[in-house]
């Protein structure tokens, strides 16, 4: 009953790195099209390299899996996929982060990127009925100057750019390091999200709020280790992107039974269910919310407020958020 009552109901995403939706299937497939060798001899080889123990190690396979995408249709081939398993899982807005320094260091054009992605996009909004946007990601393990560089390319292509993101490893990798190209990406007009106590502490999230002015965080876990950041977070109303399985996956936090996501909602934190990066950790949204309800027993009401929070926290505009969230709650009262 749980199960059909998370599948049918209207949702949003707001935490999904379209790298992150490669399925095995398709990165072969990629690879054969455009003549890749990947470390893998068999599509089962690469099914098995999985799972990983950590953030770095994941994160090592992921970047290494993106030399399969080298032209505008496989950007439009990845986004597409994502978009459609998405809408089958009766996700009505995402919200999809891209590292696109990812790939302008592989000497892929910016634009091959965007114009793959944004095509996708349109016609998945047309088929499947599906809003999107995209979240330009800084790699925060590069420097700044190197997002500076990317900051000044994406202006080219503003109008299809929802937000300015930060991720990658976060150790060691503070938001502070990126407060001159926050300071210039708002002055542009940008609005702003950032990654902050994944595996990072408290203070990172700190950072992310007073130093870099974000607009939502995303993991954000580690709030729980402080008070004052918990208190902060409620009265602002700072939307937490949370990626439940991802953090079981990863290994930082030990169980679904452990995971802080429960608590968070009972001290009135906006937090949100997200995948991440499903094809890696075999789960998209909806297995995201069947995981959390069953290792945290969420009642009925429970998974409708944190559904309710992401139509919320989205970057859309009122009236389109109105709509959504009339349908949910139109499917919620039923
Ligand atoms: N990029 C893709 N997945 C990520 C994660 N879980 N943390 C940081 N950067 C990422």
């Amino acid at each position: 009953m749980m199960k059909e009552f998370i599948q049918n109901m209207p949702k949003a995403e707001l935490q999904v790195h379209i790298e992150g939706t490669l399925e095995p299937e398709l990165l072969f497939e990629l690879a054969k099209r455009n003549k890749v060798e990947l470390p893998y001899a068999t599509l089962e080889d690469a099914k098995k390299a999985m799972p990983y123990q950590n953030l770095p190690s994941f994160l090592v396979s992921y970047y290494a899996n993106l030399k399969v995408l080298l032209t505008e249709q496989d950007f439009y081939d990845l986004t597409l996929a994502y978009l459609e398993k998405a809408a089958s899982q009766n996700i009505r807005h995402t919200e999809i982060s891209f590292d696109a320094q990812a790939h302008l260091n592989r000497g892929i054009s910016l634009s091959t990127v965007m114009v793959g992605m944004h095509r996708a996009m349109q016609d998945a909004e047309q088929k499947c009925k599906i809003s999107s946007g995209l979240i330009l990601c800084f790699m925060r393990d590069l420097s700044e100057d190197d997002a500076q560089k990317v900051l000044l390319e994406a202006l080219e292509f503003k109008d299809w750019i929802m937000a300015i993101g930060l991720d990658s490893s976060e150790m060691n990798n503070p938001p502070e390091k990126f407060k001159n190209v926050f300071d210039r990406a708002r002055e542009y007009g940008f609005l702003t999200v950032a990654a902050a106590g994944e595996v990072g502490p408290a203070e990172y999230i700190w950072q992310a709020i007073d130093v870099l002015h974000v607009s939502r965080i995303d993991y954000g876990i580690h709030c729980v280790e402080d008070p004052d950041l918990m208190s902060r977070l409620v009265m602002k109303k700072i939307p937490i992107s949370v990626c439940p399985v991802s953090n079981v996956k990863l290994g930082i936090i030990k169980s679904m039974q452990k995971h802080p996501l429960k608590k968070m909602l009972e001290e009135g934190l906006c937090v949100t269910i997200n995948s991440d990066d499903p094809a890696y950790f075999h789960a998209y949204l909806n297995e995201n919310f069947l995981a959390a309800q069953a290792g945290l027993s969420f009642h009925k009401d429970e998974i409708y407020e944190m559904a309710r929070n992401a139509f919320l926290s989205s970057f859309l505009d009122n009236d389109k958020k109105e709509k959504y969230l009339l349908e949910l709650d139109h499917y919620y009262n039923q």
